[in-house]
This record gives structure tokens, C-alpha cells and sequence, in this order.
């Protein structure tokens, strides 16, 4: 495998990209996959928060003549081109959700893609919030004459489209909520946080860019970044840990003075090398902590632990009561999440057996990975920023 790393055109750089929290709209590229023939299209792009970045997908759905777009991702020019070709083909925008009151990364395009599409209804899920200021949507950028919440003021095409709610639950900063939808016409299931199925492999968007992936396969700061497969895997199953634990159990966090010793090696005074900066030390074992997220090398839905243990700890009644009711969908046939794989096949009876192993386990446990979320949480209970325990016990 050829090392990639500068054979890109020089305005398809990003220079900057780890020093943002958010990349650069105009730089981010866009992998676009047909999902499910003639119906359901993936559009992913990478959107990094310092040193992990993930995978963020929108989700378009071919309705009756028009066309949806769930959870936008930012409209380059290069995304733009592609739905207007799919307009062409099968009508045009009309509906663009929002169905996450609280992620931040589905929030922010959302002002740029209403823009680009100015005849469609920007559907947004309730109790939308702001930190550190809780500003007004039309503050953000929504337009505020064709922008309605999401079961307060109606569904979009609810003839085609089975809307199942999860939350808004009551986080103390603000409130978690998440709207699901069924397209009955595909049996595909799109979510936007609340289920994930992570691959084994890096994801096909990691093709474009694999430095976020070489970054994290190295074991010290001052080992240059060099591209192979085998790099790239291990890259990606830390990655993947990063995102699922923030902090998993066999990471450790060296001292500053042996972060800037190794950040002294030749060769690493580049941006994509974090300038040497590497303040990780994976210890043995760390493979397991994956395989307990990706058992079988198959993916698995399932309740990301980063919202099992943060967002959902004193709230396992209210998702069970999500995954009961999206059980009952018999036309369910896949998994489109706004995360890692898709599509993913998942039947009403796996959604039945998630349920029952959610409440047969230890939920939000504070042991091994789970142990640096646990702190977190706990001391949100402790300064009395979340609530230590919902008016309904989950
Ligand atoms: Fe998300």
C-alpha cells in the first residue's frame, strides 16, 4: 500500500484539520454510497474533535417524488453536485431533520443545507439547546419560517415514514432526544446516536485520508507516521475505542515530559503528526477492549457506551421502552445510523433480544473502560449538574 500522504492535490489539503474542533466545510471530502437501491443514499464525511475523528453520515430517502434528508452533513460543493443530480432523478428536497436535540456535529450543518435548499421544511427534534448559551434557533442560523418541531407541530410524510420518539429526557444542561424513523417503503431504520453496529475494518471513507488511522497505530510520539494495512486496522480499533470510551482502561496517559521528549524526533514537525504531540500509551490487552465492541468481527447493534454511560445511565426504562415500540415494526429489515455501519441488516426480533440483553446485564457499569464515563458521571451527579436520578427510575 502506497503511503497517500502527499500525493493529494494542494486544495484538497487540510492543513488544519487537527487543530480544529470541526473540519473546515469547504475541505471535507464525501463519501457517497447508495445504500439501498433507488431509495436510501449515504453521504459520510470525517468530522474530528481534536484527536478522533469519526465518521458523521447523512442519510437521504427517496420518498413519493421528493426527497429527505436526515441528519445533514455539511453541504460542499462536491455534496451539493450529488443531490441535485438525485433531484433530477427522483424530485426534489423537500424535507431536511434534524432528529438530535443535542448532537452538536448534526446540528451545525444543518443553517448551510437549509440555505442550498430554500423550498424545504427544516424539521427539527424538540427542546433543541445551546451551551454555553441557550441561544434561539434562529440565532444558530435556522430559518425560522419553515422550521417546526418534530411532534410538537407534525411529522414529514408520516404516509411513508413511522416516527418513534426516544426522549426528551432531562440531562440538566439540556435534554437528550433522538427521533427514529421507519421508511416502511425500504424497511430501513434511521437513527442518529442512539444505536450504532461498529465494522471491523476501517471504514471505506478512511481510503481518502487514512492519517487519522496512522496517527493512533503508532505505540509513541516520535515514530513518524507510515502507512500500511495492518496500520491502518490498528489505527481504527483505537479509534474506535477513543469514541467508545474517551478514555478506555488500557490507554494510559504518559507524563508531559515524555510527550515532548519523543515530540523532539526529526520529521515530525507537521501538522498531520499533531506537531509529535502523542500523549497515549497503549498497554496489552487493549485488542480485547475492541473485541468486546466488535465480538465476532461481525457488527453488532447496540447502544454506543459512550450513551449507555453518559447520556442514559438512570435512564434504561425510557430506551427500552424506545426498543420495545421500534420491535414492533415488522417491516424492519435494516439499521441506518449516523455512525460507523450501514446498512445494517437488523430485524424487529433482534431489536426484541437487544432489549432482553439490556436488561439481563449490568447496565452502565462502572468497571475496566467503562471507569473514566463512571468518573464523569459522577461528578456531573456530585455538582449537581445532571440530575442524579429522572423522574421516572430507568
Ligand atoms: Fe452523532
Amino acid at each position: 500500500m502506497s503511503s497517500g500522504l502527499s500525493a493529494e492535490p494542494r486544495d484538497q489539503r487540510w492543513p488544519w484539520w487537527p487543530l480544529l474542533p470541526l473540519y473546515p466545510y469547504g475541505r471535507r471530502r464525501t463519501l457517497i454510497r447508495e445504500l439501498i437501491p433507488g431509495q436510501l443514499w449515504s453521504f459520510e464525511q470525517l468530522q474530528g474533535v481534536f484527536y478522533v475523528a469519526v465518521p458523521i453520515r447523512m442519510t437521504v430517502v427517496r420518498l413519493r417524488h421528493v426527497l429527505m434528508l436526515y441528519a445533514p452533513v455539511a453541504p460542499t460543493a462536491e455534496v451539493l453536485a450529488a443531490l441535485r443530480d438525485l433531484e433530477l432523478r427522483h424530485g426534489p428536497v423537500r424535507s431536511i431533520v434534524l432528529p438530535t436535540s443535542s448532537g452538536l456535529e448534526h446540528k451545525l450543518p444543518v443553517p448551510a443545507m437549509a440555505r442550498a435548499f430554500p423550498k424545504a421544511e427544516v424539521w427539527v427534534s424538540p427542546q433543541q439547546w445551546s451551551f454555553p448559551l441557550p441561544l434561539p434557533l434562529a440565532w444558530l442560523g435556522f430559518p425560522v419560517g419553515r422550521t417546526r418541531v418534530l411532534f410538537e407541530q407534525g411529522l414529514p410524510h408520516p404516509e411513508e415514514l413511522h416516527w418513534h420518539p426516544l426522549g426528551p429526557l432531562d440531562l440538566g444542561l439540556g435534554s437528550f432526544m433522538e427521533a427514529a424513523c421507519l421508511h416502511r417503503a425500504s424497511g430501513s431504520l434511521l437513527v442518529c446516536d442512539g444505536l450504532v453496529a461498529i465494522g471491523n475494518e476501517p471504514p471505506e471513507i478512511f481510503d481518502g485520508d487514512p492519517r487519522p488511522l496512522l496517527f493512533h497505530a503508532r505505540e509513541r510520539g516520535d515514530q513518524p507516521l507510515q502507512d500500511s494495512a495492518a496500520a491502518r486496522l490498528r489505527g481504527w480499533r483505537r479509534l474506535v475505542l477513543f469514541a467508545s470510551y474517551l478514555r478506555p482502561e488500557r490507554l494510559q496517559v504518559p507524563g508531559l515530559g515524555e510527550v515532548f521528549a519523543q515530540a523532539m524526533a526529526p520529521g515530525l514537525r507537521r501538522a498531520d503528526a499533531y506537531f509529535g504531540l502523542y500523549p497515549f500509551r497503549w498497554s496489552e490487552g487493549w485488542e480485547a477492549e475492541f473485541r468486546s465492541l466488535v465480538p465476532d468481527g461481525q457488527p453488532v447493534v447496540q447502544v454506543a457506551p459512550v450513551l449507555e454511560r453518559l447520556v442514559l445511565p438512570r435512564r434504561r426504562k425510557a430506551l427500552l421502552a424506545w426498543l420495545q415500540a421500534l420491535a414492533q415494526e415488522a417491516e424492519l429489515r435494516w439499521l441506518v445510523p449516523a455512525h460507523y455501519d450501514a446498512p445494517v441488516p437488523c430485524r424487529a426480533e433482534d431489536l426484541a433480544a437487544l432489549c432482553d440483553g439490556i436488561r439481563s446485564r449490568n447496565w452502565a457499569p462502572d468497571g475496566g473502560s467503562w471507569q473514566y464515563l463512571a468518573g464523569i458521571d459522577t461528578a456531573l451527579v456530585k455538582l449537581g449538574v445532571v440530575p442524579s436520578e429522572p423522574a421516572e427510575a430507568g
